[in-house]
């Protein structure tokens, strides 16, 4: 009785431990992002391989209501400063395997000019990197093209909190700006 007790409690932590994500605390995170940080289906964001303070600093939003989405706001309500880094450091240290999306070559030209005029400062290396004193910041390249053309729809409506030198560097878009810059990200892909 009692090895079989303890034989099933044996089994019960191996499985645990196969499945990616559930021993770190991040089972209901992965409903919506995946085990591998990447979509769903629904337009989350990729948040595989993305800066740890980035991540961090996106739950603190959220749990502020700096940022609002009724996702997110909901899942950080009673998440501790432990349960945000143990996510983060989790969906940090996945591999940055995004899916290939297609882009128009044009479109993503135009958005090359754009970027090394207005956003190449902190989004270094073409949005493969980031690149700003004290202040954490995404991976653009190859991003989920549907989310980043939601997230500039909402920083254009001031809907999202951002740096105010970045809000100068929006201004300065025209009609048909954002998208070609979204091209442009998803062209510097996976
Ligand atoms: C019900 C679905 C759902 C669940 C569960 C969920 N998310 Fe999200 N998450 C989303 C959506 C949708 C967005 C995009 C929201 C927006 O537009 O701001 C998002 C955005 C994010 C972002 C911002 C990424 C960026 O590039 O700025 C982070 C970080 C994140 N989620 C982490 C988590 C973590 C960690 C958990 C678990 C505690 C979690 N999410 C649970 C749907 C979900
Ligand atoms: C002065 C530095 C700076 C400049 C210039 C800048 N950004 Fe940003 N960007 C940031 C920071 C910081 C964040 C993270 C904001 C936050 O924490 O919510 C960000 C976030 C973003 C995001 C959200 C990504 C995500 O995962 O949610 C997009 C999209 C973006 N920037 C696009 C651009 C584009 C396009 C330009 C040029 C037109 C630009 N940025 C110029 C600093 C900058």
């Amino acid at each position: 009785m009692l090895f079989s007790f303890v034989f099933s409690l044996m089994t019960f932590g191996t499985s645990i431990a196969a499945q990616p994500g559930e021993a770190s605390g991040v089972r209901r995170c992965i409903k919506c992002h995946s085990e591998d940080g990447l979509e769903t289906g629904d337009g989350e964001p990729f948040i595989a391989a993305q800066p740890y303070a980035y991540l961090v600093a996106a739950l603190d939003d959220y749990q502020a209501g700096l940022r609002v989405d009724k996702s997110m706001s909901k899942h950080t309500k009673t998440m501790t400063r432990e349960d945000k880094e143990t996510a983060a450091r989790y969906f940090a240290g996945l591999p940055k395997n995004y899916p290939r999306q297609p882009f128009d070559a044009q479109l993503a030209a135009k958005g090359a000019t754009l970027h090394a005029r207005l956003c190449e400062k902190c989004h270094v290396d073409g949005g493969r990197g980031f690149n700003m004193q004290d202040t954490p910041g995404p991976i653009l390249a190859g991003q989920s093209a549907r989310y980043l053309q939601a997230q500039l729809g909402q920083f254009m409506a001031l809907d999202r909190d951002m740096p105010s030198n970045m809000g100068v560097a929006l201004l300065e878009l025209l009609p048909g700006d954002a998208i070609a810059l979204v091209h442009y990200y998803v062209s510097r892909g996976q």
